[in-house]
């Protein structure tokens, strides 16, 4: 089954062609982060401007990108190829969303194929399982880990899910964009700039100043605000270089991460952890993740880095393994659609 998966949830405005939910065929992102660089922040009226300005040149690209690989002739080829289209209905900024499930729409409508609507959450997942020769053991303890989400949850099929905990405030993500902005290392999005500034530090000088909320509280919640808040105040007494506080903070959050998934994953007795989220690209957290699952023999899935942030390709993986279709007509955006929530 072929799947044209559709992902405008934010700022990136991407395509893709999947092969029986494991095999990119093709793939196509274009992002505005530069634009709300310009501003600090994302402004959801400019990021929604910029789906409509991307959407048809890179659905476009992507079809042609399909016929190349293909070898195929014409387009009219690509267009009886695809079995389905799928495209994110939420969570994400309403304007973005409405961008691409509408786009979704007119093209099952022009292929005369049926739509599936994919959780951007539970999307994040699916960057897994394409293009992986290893066969993916379930259940899985999987933690989310993105620039609006930290879930812990129990995968013990495709689409049955159990939720175990979540942040009670902050997401990881925002966390890492809030204090590489105090740290003055990016004004938008900058968690793989403080990531890469904490590697320059060779000794942290400050282990432990920073707090590592919720670590022994047996539950599989999170908090990380006052981690925020607390680095705010030692980058502001002007004492530690930006690498030691970036490596201290970094490791606070990943010492969190790691110990509850660990426990999660003792818990449930799972074969395999996996992570997802645009913070899954995290090295020291892939690494440490990897390190302590080793320990227990389980075995540790993490995404290839270029599909942990935004893109189509696990849309539309997604859809293959969670496939409901429905009428274009029944499919709305939803943008503050949890992970658990029926679509
Ligand atoms: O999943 P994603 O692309 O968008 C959402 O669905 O939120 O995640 C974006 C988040 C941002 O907060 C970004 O700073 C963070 O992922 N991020 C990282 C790294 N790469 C991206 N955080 C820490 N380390 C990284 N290497
Ligand atoms: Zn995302």
């Amino acid at each position: 089954m072929i799947i044209f998966g559709i992902e405008t949830s934010c700022d990136e405005t991407a395509a893709a062609v999947v092969e029986s939910g494991t095999r990119e065929i093709c793939s196509v992102v274009a992002s505005s982060k530069e634009f709300h660089e310009k501003t600090g922040g994302i402004v959801p009226e400019v990021a929604a401007r910029k789906q409509v300005e991307f959407i048809t040149p890179v659905i476009s690209e992507c079809f042609e990108k399909y016929r190349k690989e293909k070898k195929f002739d014409t387009l009219e080829d690509c267009y009886r190829g695809i079995d389905a289209v799928a495209v994110t209905v939420g969570p994400g900024l309403i304007g973005s969303l409405v961008v691409g499930v509408e786009a979704a729409k007119a093209l099952s409508l022009f292929l005369n194929k049926p739509l599936i609507p994919v959780n951007h959450l539970v999307g994040h997942i699916y960057g897994n399982f394409v293009n992986n020769t290893q066969e993916l053991l379930l259940p899985a303890i999987v933690l989310l880990v993105s620039g609006g989400h930290t879930d812990l949850v129990l995968m013990k099929d495709h689409g049955n899910f159990e939720y175990l905990g979540g942040t009670l405030d902050d997401a990881v993500g925002e966390a890492y964009d809030k204090v590489a902005r105090l740290l003055g290392l990016s004004k938008y999005l900058g968690g793989a700039i403080l990531s890469k500034k904490a590697l320059e530090c060779d000794e942290n000088t400050i282990k432990g100043r920073l707090p590592r909320p919720m670590v022994d509280q047996d539950n599989f919640d999170f908090s990380f605000s006052g981690l925020k808040t607390a680095s705010k105040r030692i980058i502001e007494l002007n004492q530690y270089p930006q690498e030691v506080i970036a490596r201290e903070f970094e490791e606070a959050v990943v010492e969190v991460l790691v110990k509850k998934t660990i426990r999660a994953a003792r818990k449930f007795n799972v074969k395999t952890i996996m992570l997802g989220g645009g913070v899954s690209a995290n090295i020291h957290l892939r690494e440490e993740v990897k390190k302590e699952a080793d320990k227990l023999g389980i075995s540790t899935q993490v995404p290839p880095i270029r599909l942990c942030t935004d893109n189509a390709v696990y849309i539309a993986s997604a859809a293959y393994f969670n496939n409901k279709s429905v009428g274009y007509e029944n499919v709305e955006v939803n943008p503050s659609l949890g992970i658990m929530d029926k679509l």
